[in-house]
């Protein structure tokens, strides 16, 4: 049984902290709103779907100043915690999902129970989309056995088991032979310190590359597919994900690889037409420049850092949701299957 990445417990939510990973595993206690807002900007929490559960738990905490809670004081947690970080679309969905209810529970009744409940089901359906990913995913890579990912769409990223790794364990559970072949994911590295940990704990194997080998191993034919998540996916299939993801797509489609995205249906944004209009978030300088402390950039030098870029449509093999497989996705394929 694989740890879960989060909890609600006694009205408080608990983190697995994951700028921790792997070096200890330790759980993080978010008593307030800012808090959580803090947890998902300093990654404490990350991952699209993880993002949103977070952030629905997290309007449970409002109070007003004086301790007590207000209507308004809901609403304002959930301006505030829409502030966290703009691309992945979960946040938002879970918000507004949370918005609805308060808005819809007349002015004299007791709102708390009810938000905890929108909150525990959006939680709840999570690990059911993950489950059916995983199921549907596996279909895929049925024939595969060397499977590359990038950065984390694994367990700690969603309520359990992932999406795109979610078909990996359900092969490996299957006693399916896969092994995966995880990028480093810089700069954060995603890839080495929780892909690695998370798939190290369940049994599978793993192996750590830098992102820059992949073109290599794709090359010698040491890959069999690739399969990655994405943050938010337009109504054209335009998928972003982690940086480095655009690359992988190139690469793969040069080497003739089936390239997968696995998200749940939370995860796209039918209001968008297409990538080049999803908000990506740029981060700190010194995520980059001073990792961990140590200074790699000279002072003087300019330091880009998108953390998300986007893989158009038509490099993306099928996109895997937990209603079933969208091939060579278009508007078209995604507004038949999520019933737009
Ligand atoms: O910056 P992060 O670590 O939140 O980025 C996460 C990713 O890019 C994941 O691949 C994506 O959220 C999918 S998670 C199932």
């Amino acid at each position: 049984m694989m740890t879960e990445t989060l909890a609600f417990t006694d009205g408080c939510l608990e983190l697995i902290d994951q700028t921790r990973l792997p070096a200890e595993l330790v759980i993080r206690r978010c008593q307030s709103v800012d808090e959580t807002f803090d947890a998902i900007k300093r990654l404490v929490v990350r991952g699209a779907p993880a993002i949103g559960i977070a952030a629905a738990y997290g309007v449970l905490l409002a109070r007003d100043p004086d301790g007590s809670v207000s209507r308004q004081s809901y609403y304002d947690a959930i301006d505030h915690l829409a502030k966290s970080r703009p691309t992945a679309v979960n946040l938002f969905w879970a918000l507004d999902r949370m918005k609805a209810v308060i808005d819809s529970v007349p002015r004299d009744e007791p709102l708390a129970a009810r938000l905890l409940r929108e909150a525990t089901a959006i939680h709840d359906e999570d690990r059911q989309m993950c489950r059916d990913i995983g199921r549907h995913g596996a279909t895929l890579l049925a024939n595969c056995h060397r499977v590359l990912t990038h950065c984390n769409a694994g367990g700690l990223a969603t309520s359990m088991w992932g999406t795109a790794l979610a078909p990996i364990y359900h092969l490996h559970a299957a006693g399916h032979a896969i092994e995966v072949f995880a990028d480093e994911t810089r700069p954060l590295l995603q890839g080495a310190r929780l892909t690695a940990w998370e798939l190290a704990e369940a049994g599978v194997p793993v192996t750590v590359l830098t992102d820059s080998m992949a073109g290599s191993l794709l090359k010698s034919g040491q890959i069999d597919a690739v399969i990655v998540g994405a943050d938010r996916i337009a109504a054209n299939g335009d998928a972003a994900n982690k940086i480095g993801t655009y690359p992988l797509a190139v690469l793969a489609r040069y080497h003739q690889i089936p390239f997968y995205v696995a998200a749940p249906s939370s995860t796209f944004d039918r209001h968008l037409a297409d990538g080049a209009l999803i908000p990506i978030e740029h981060r700190d300088r010194d995520e980059v420049a001073r990792p961990y402390g140590v200074q790699l950039v000279p002072d003087a030098a300019k330091v880009i850092n998108p953390a998300f870029d986007v893989t158009p449509a038509d490099l993306i093999t099928a996109i895997v949701t937990e209603k079933g497989i969208i091939a060579e996705p278009n508007q078209e394929k995604l507004a038949s299957q999520l019933g737009w």
